[in-house]
């Protein structure tokens, strides 16, 4: 009963109602202040913000587009100052440049890309370092903060690790094999416990075009991750990203990136190691023996689990000793059984089908084909893995599986067809150590709206009509351990909610009941929930919001919500709507939840 519920919840706010509207919306009690939106400033010299005068050389002094993963990164251990980390995963044309749009038969199309706008959209594209402090509560950015750094499509990255330098990765641009422009579409992400920012190149098969030349050997490699996918244009302007010019250039994108943020100068690191494929995220926990695990999901219909285990040791008091654990270690992949059992398989060159009669060569071409092995090892193909969160207070992790409507046969792991709404997989670690290669798994949730029994959802009896969510993305688990888990699709899936931040009840009676902490505006997903050690604040990104809606000049509606349309944050006609980082804290201050 409701007093029950009440007493083991370990969550006491009052919930938001579900709902749909052009506006954000979060508990009664809390503040949800808009931090940096589209075009805000990085840098005190950076231009204002013009949208109608757009160009390359303002747009990477400014804030970039669509704010995926945000991390947070203590300064000299204080709790009101610290580096706010933040990828910049995509771009739409149709929400950024005005009179790009022309309405044929009801349907917007987006005019040919320019060379300036494509540009643009690199700058646009990759991640944001700034400092922020809190002054009498509230957070502000520091504009002439030291650290503060805008990466790009553009910006000049290393590749290391067992990769690093293979004849697969040399273009005509870069024979060495291990020098890369730029990162894109970084999904989620993480921050190591040595305070470096971690960028997950996930769908990165949109970004080429172009025909690779007949029977070239890398045409089973690139069909296995889309590639061309031609989704941007960039490839009329860069002939990198044309695979008819460069058939390499793929090879080298699809990684997970280290950040150095403790110096704006430093080269980011494409750490070959951890494998190659559509990364969400890289969310990390210090192991009982002190080597660090890196969960990673591949966000892909069928594609599957991963887990990298360093072979170094974290040392807590010696930065510099951590900077390369992510070069030597060894990368799994996840099989769950249906008795509830589970194995990390490891993908080690030579060992079972990993080899030269199957194509391997060496270490290099297991990762960078790591699907192709991971099929052969035979992990099982699950419903979209996306950010996956360890709980060092537990031994478990949650890997949020977001949905995939092709599944035509379940399994004990999948166990729903056209799984709409997604659900929430609980790895219990053997012996709570993280580094076991053996756990038990279980469903903590399936998604979806329990009032329509055809859906299967089985949130507990507790969880309100606000409570239930479908389309788990990214996950957080706070200093006390509690889940909170924040969703991407409610909107598009006409389901009376826009997307948002839910908090998730893991222990005791409480189990499986889920409520409404704070909700987007319309066309938004909630990206990169990111609550501070100390709890008193939840930083979170509004991702392309107003997106199936109308474009900058008003053309189009939304397909899924007619008539709803939005501006948000600025409410303003010369001012197109601007996907933002958004801070939360409890009003008066205190700890949130
Ligand atoms: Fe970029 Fe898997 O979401
Ligand atoms: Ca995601
Ligand atoms: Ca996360
Ligand atoms: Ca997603």
């Amino acid at each position: 009963g409701e007093a029950r519920a009440q007493g083991s919840s370990a969550f006491s706010f009052p919930e938001v109602e579900a709902g749909v509207d052009a506006d954000h919306h979060v508990a009664e009690g809390y503040d949800a202040d808009v931090l940096l939106r589209w075009g805000d400033k990085v840098f005190a010299d950076a231009p204002e913000f013009d949208p109608r005068a757009q160009s390359e050389a303002a747009q990477e002094r400014q804030f970039g587009y669509n704010n995926d993963f945000v991390g947070f990164i203590p300064l000299d251990g204080a709790t009101d100052r610290g580096l706010l980390v933040v990828n910049h995963e995509y771009t739409n044309e149709h929400l950024m440049f005005p009179n790009v749009v022309t309405l044929k038969d009801g349907e917007m199309v987006v005019a040919d890309a320019t060379a300036d706008r494509a540009d643009i959209e690199m700058a646009a594209h990759g991640g944001t370092v700034i400092e922020l402090r809190k002054v009498d509560g509230k957070w502000a950015p520091v504009l002439d903060g030291r650290l503060n750094r805008r990466i790009t499509a553009k910006t000049r990255m290393q590749l290391t690790g067992p990769a690093a330098g293979h004849d697969r990765l040399k273009t005509s641009e870069d024979p060495s094999g291990a020098e890369v422009l730029g990162t894109i579409n970084n999904c989620a992400g993480g921050v190591t416990p040595w305070g470096t920012y971690i960028m997950a190149e996930e769908n990165i098969h949109g970004y080429f075009l172009g025909d690779l030349p007949a029977d070239h050997p890398e045409a089973r490699n690139h069909e296995r991750l889309g590639v061309p996918g031609a989704s941007y244009q960039w490839g009329r302007f860069h002939k990198r990203f044309d695979v008819g010019q460069e058939p390499n250039e793929p090879n080298r994108f699809g990684w997970i990136v280290e950040v150095d943020v403790m110096d704006p100068t430093s080269v980011p690191k494409k750490r070959t190691a951890l494998g190659r494929f559509k990364h969400e995220g890289a969310e990390s926990v210090v192991a009982k023996d002190g080597r660090v695990v890196f969960y990673l999901g591949d966000d892909e219909r069928f594609d599957y689990v991963y887990k990298f285990v360093t072979n170094g040791r974290y040392n807590p008091d010696d930065r510099a000793a951590n900077m390369d654990l992510l070069d030597e270690g060894t990368l799994h992949v996840a099989r769950f059984e249906a008795d509830g059992s589970m194995r990390w398989i490891p993908l080690v060159h030579g060992e079972g089908p990993l080899t030269a009669e199957n194509g391997f060569e060496s270490q290099a071409d297991v990762l960078i084909e790591t699907r192709r092995a991971a099929d052969l090892l035979e992990a099982t193909p699950m419903d979209r893995p996306e950010d996956i969160q360890p709980n060092p207070q537990t031994g478990r992790a949650y890997v949020m599986l977001t949905n995939n409507t092709k599944r035509t046969e379940a399994d004990a792991a999948n166990p729903r067809v056209k799984n709409a709404f997604g659900h929430i997989i609980e790895i219990l670690e053997a012996d709570g150590d993280f580094t076991a290669t053996t756990g038990r798994w279980e469903i903590l949730l399936q998604c979806g709206d329990p009032a329509v029994a055809e859906v299967g959802a089985t949130f507990s009896t507790e969880t309100t009509k606000n409570g239930w969510f479908g389309m788990p993305d990214n996950a957080a688990v706070d200093a006390d351990g509690r889940l909170w888990v924040s969703t991407d699709g409610n909107s598009m899936a006409d389901t009376g909610r826009t997307d948002g931040l839910w908090a998730v009840d893991t222990e005791g009676d409480a189990r499986g009941t889920s409520r409404l902490f704070y909700r987007v505006p319309v066309g938004a997903e909630l990206c990169g929930p990111c609550p501070t050690e100390d709890m008193s604040t939840f930083f979170v990104a509004v991702q392309h919001p107003g997106d199936g809606g109308e474009d900058w000049e008003g053309h189009g509606r939304l397909s899924y919500y007619e008539d709803l349309s939005t501006r948000w944050p600025d409410f303003k006609d010369d001012m197109p709507v601007r996907p933002a980082v958004v801070a939360i804290t409890r009003q008066g201050g205190g700890r949130i939840g």
